[in-house]
């Protein structure tokens, strides 16, 4: 790389928020919030409840707009985008754990995994096996067939999980993926998701209260204030 370039243009984030500020309820819930995510390395946020987690996520994403500040997935800034250039931008780049799984409860538990990756391939074949492997993985492929509405908690959440990732997105967004999971699924799920920054190159930003969790990330941070302050490094 060529040591003239300015340190702007040197940056290799896949993910990078400046200056994001979101107001929602009367409340500052970021207050010029700054994260760099490069490729192959993983993040985790922590903090209290009501603290903005979520929304930040939601903001990363392209779902929220801040009032202030930009993102940039994978050297687009989607906060200048179009609502449906958001769209795009995430079905491209972004995999999104919900908090609250967002699964469609009519279709089948292969179908949600399948779905964002089948508005955007022209292979649904190549589609259905990637979930049906990813699907194994997780330790729940003997529910493919299942309807989403009959899963338990904790296999929505895995379910939720492999639906994030059937697309190989650049950006994983995983807001608390083990919550509703015991012991040994948490550890699967975590083994799993921290397994892909440096199998695929991708960033991961994770949202938990584990520390158990936590302390797989490469950076641990805390949201306080509406920023993000570091607690530790590997
Ligand atoms: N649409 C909304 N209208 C009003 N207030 C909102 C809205 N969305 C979020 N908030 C408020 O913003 C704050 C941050 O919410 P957020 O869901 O981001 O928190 P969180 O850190 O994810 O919490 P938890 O750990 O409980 O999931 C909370 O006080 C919440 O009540
Ligand atoms: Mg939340």
């Amino acid at each position: 790389m060529s040591s003239s370039l300015p340190a702007a243009v040197t940056s290799t984030a896949v993910l990078s928020a400046r200056g994001l500020r979101y107001q929602v309820g009367g409340r500052t819930v970021l207050d010029g919030l700054d994260l760099e995510v490069p490729p192959g390395t993983s993040v985790a946020v922590t903090g209290p409840s009501g603290c903005g987690k979520s929304s930040l996520l939601n903001c990363l994403a392209g779902i929220t707009l801040p009032s202030a500040g930009t993102v940039t997935v994978a050297g687009h800034d989607i906060t200048a985008a179009s609502p449906s250039r958001r769209a795009a931008l995430r079905l491209a780049h972004v995999g999104m754990v919900y908090q609250f799984g967002e699964l469609l409860p009519e279709l089948t538990a292969l179908e949600n995994v399948a779905l964002p990756a089948l508005m955007s391939s022209a292979r649904p074949r190549e589609v259905y096996r990637r979930a049906e492997e990813l699907l194994g993985e997780l330790g729940i492929a003997g529910l493919r067939t299942s309807p989403t509405a009959t899963l338990s908690g904790g296999e929505r959440q895995r379910l939720a999980v492999a639906r994030a990732l059937i697309a190989s997105p650049d950006v994983i967004l995983a807001d608390e993926p083990t919550g509703a999971l015991d012991g040994k699924a948490a550890r699967a799920v975590a083994e799993l998701l921290f397994a892909l920054p440096g199998q695929r190159r991708c960033a991961l930003v994770v949202v938990t209260h584990a520390p158990a969790v936590a302390e797989r990330a490469d950076a641990v941070l805390t949201l306080v204030g509406g920023k993000l302050e570091r607690e530790g490094a590997r």
